[in-house]
């Protein structure tokens, strides 16, 4: 058997008339321009707001398939799928354009999750290019002189939130292992694209309109995304990268490691250094240390399903299967859609699983966890907390079994991503689910050869402890911070029967949540799954779809005595049917992705 339990890792009526049917609305919240103000005010802003949506089919081909968030990028790895390469190949065209076309959400500066089906094999695993914390960190990285968490962008913006970059090594490894074409021919689309220019999407034109201020401050990153005037570069502009495109040929020529032992981390590490206003910690010997961690995945139960996804340092395959390990105690399938109580159970299912996941999820290499976050007996008494008809009062951590309890206090991380995912199958039944990510959009806003790095260290607790007690997610030296990241292997029979992912933010784990009820329950086409409007609780308030039937279950919702909000979703969903004789596959119509294949 290739899937191991978390479990066995021990080591480690309400009617309403509405229907969901997606209801296209291209309108833009006002919280464009919020500030999160500090970590009491968690999550209250999407990382990336939607910018137009589309309608979308699904497609299907019998052979191959890629989706991921961009025209270019998907067409980049279609042809390297087309021609004959694995999945790994196609990858490495895949990121290294995104990084390009889409350089808010992730790119050569940021890290991944992979989570990967060797067909050959028979095999499941995960690949953990998660960025780390600088070996020079303190726990208290992001307090300030008084010891107070410092404000979100002011802790963002700058070096200090830098951690050492995982992409690269993670597209190297998996190219090394499972890649069938010459490394340096894979690299040709980006390079061209960065030496004779692309054209500016509109999402890319609006992200950079939005964040005109903050992208100003350092020269190099101003003079990339404004005009020689001082204009944020307008939608259809082309846009040349000469700088990215040198650094892809050095990475094509020599070789992954080139990024962290030549000039390239040299580069990184003198600019981390010269940030004048919040200069970062990051050295030569992160970059020189740093490794991709292979990972048992963690795979939960659902229905006649298996699904399997991306253990700690990433809190998503525990939190979505303690989610479903909840709902499975209802009937959610003869619910239905359009039935509040399906969205209570999901909601009260979503709050129990957030409640653990701020306590108890961190990076098990560095703090112990309850090895028992997945026990059946645990989830049925989770679950029978639900009252049906009415919104748990109070919601509080439980108590997983867990060898040798350790007192933790809750997790009190910011976590406004960008981010972005990719799905890839090859001719050989080869499976990659990746999400990857530079975390906030434009990630640090520091950019060096012709690339943004990540601000992943944001993800880490602000606060060390609470109450005397430690906060698992605490910022240590070399640590990975928490992630949300679900990228995620659904089986059926012991076989990939549907690959899918999302960015988001924490709200990822809803979204990918909500997508698996959508269509292994409510038995929803793949697309309308991704499609259809997003209703997501984490731990506070019950977010509904602007702009969507979602929101007509505000009164309801409210009247079971959750506090509702009604704002923009910005799920970056791609999904991938494998198994039901043919492949089928749907992008998220919020956001510019499409998906090809033969
Ligand atoms: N920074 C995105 C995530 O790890 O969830």
């Amino acid at each position: 058997m290739f899937r191991k339990c978390w479990l066995t890792l021990t080591t480690l009526s309400l009617a309403v008339t509405s229907s969901l049917a997606f209801a296209t609305n291209s309108s833009v919240s006002d919280m464009t321009t919020a500030e999160v103000k500090g970590a009491d005010v968690a999550d209250s802003v999407a990382p990336e707001l939607t910018t137009k949506v589309t309608g979308k089919e699904s497609v299907v081909a019998n052979q191959y398939m890629v989706a991921a968030a961009n025209p270019l990028a998907v067409e980049a790895g279609y042809k390297v799928l087309a021609s004959g390469g694995s999945a790994a190949d196609a990858l490495v065209a895949v990121q290294t354009v995104l990084g390009l076309v889409e350089p808010q959400s992730s790119g050569l500066g940021g890290g991944a999750f992979l989570v990967y089906f060797d067909a050959e094999n028979d095999l499941l695993t995960t690949y953990d290019g998660r960025e780390t914390a600088p070996l020079a960190v303190r726990p208290e990285l992001f307090l300030d002189k008084n010891g107070k968490p410092l404000k979100f962008f002011d802790a963002v913006v700058g070096g200090r939130s830098i951690g050492t970059p995982g992409t690269v090594k993670l597209l190297a490894d998996m190219h090394q292992k499972y890649g069938t074409k010459a490394w340096e021919s894979l690299f040709e689309p980006a390079i061209n694209y960065a030496n004779n220019g692309f054209t500016v999407s509109q999402r890319l034109a609006s992200s950079i309109e939005r964040d005109k201020e903050r992208l100003s401050r350092y020269p190099e990153t101003q003079s990339y995304f404004f005009t020689p005037d001082g204009q944020p570069i307008k939608q259809g502009s082309q846009l040349v990268n000469k700088a990215y495109a040198q650094t892809l040929n050095i990475l094509a020529k020599e070789g992954g490691e080139a990024f962290y032992t030549g000039k390239i981390a040299q580069d990184i590490v003198a600019k981390i250094h010269g940030v004048s206003d919040n200069p970062g910690y990051l050295e030569l010997e992160d970059f020189a240390t740093y490794k991709v961690v292979q990972r048992e995945p963690v795979c939960a139960p659902y229905r006649q399903y298996d699904v399997c996804g991306m253990g700690p340092p990433s809190s998503g395959a525990l939190t979505i299967g303690q989610i479903l390990g909840i709902v499975s105690h209802f009937d959610l399938k003869t619910l239905g859609p359009n039935n509040p109580m399906s969205w209570q159970i999901i909601g009260d299912a979503s709050r129990l699983a957030f409640a653990d996941r701020g306590r108890y999820i961190a990076d098990s290499d560095y703090v112990p966890m309850p090895h028992g976050l997945l026990d059946e007996n645990y989830l049925a008494q989770r679950a029978a907390l639900i009252e049906k008809g009415k919104a748990l009062t109070e919601v509080t951590p439980g108590n997983p079994p867990w060898d040798v309890p350790v007192a933790y206090a809750d997790d009190q991380s910011i976590e406004l991503p960008s981010t972005t995912h990719i799905v890839i199958v090859d001719k050989q039944g080869n499976v990659i689910s990746m999400t990857s990510t530079i975390e906030n959009g434009f990630g640090s806003r520091v950019m060096s050869n012709g690339f943004l790095l990540n601000n992943e260290l944001t993800d880490f607790s602000f606060a060390t402890h609470k109450n005397g007690y430690p906060i698992a997610n605490r910022v240590e030296p070399g640590k990975r911070p928490r992630s949300s990241m679900a990228p995620t292997i659904v089986f059926k029979d012991d076989k990939p029967y549907l690959a899918i992912g999302s960015p988001g933010g924490s709200r990822i784990i809803g979204y990918v949540a909500q997508s698996l009820i959508a269509h292994l329950d409510w038995r929803m086409d793949i697309q309308d799954a991704i499609s259809m409007p997003r209703m997501v609780n984490r731990f506070g308030t019950y977010d509904l779809e602007q702009g969507t039937e979602a929101a007509s279950f505000k009164p309801v919702l409210e009247k079971m005595g959750y506090q509702v909000e009604v704002r923009d979703l910005n799920s970056g969903l791609h999904g991938v049917l494998i198994g039901n004789g043919e492949l089928v596959g749907g992008a998220d119509p919020r956001r510019e992705g499409v998906v090809l294949g033969d």
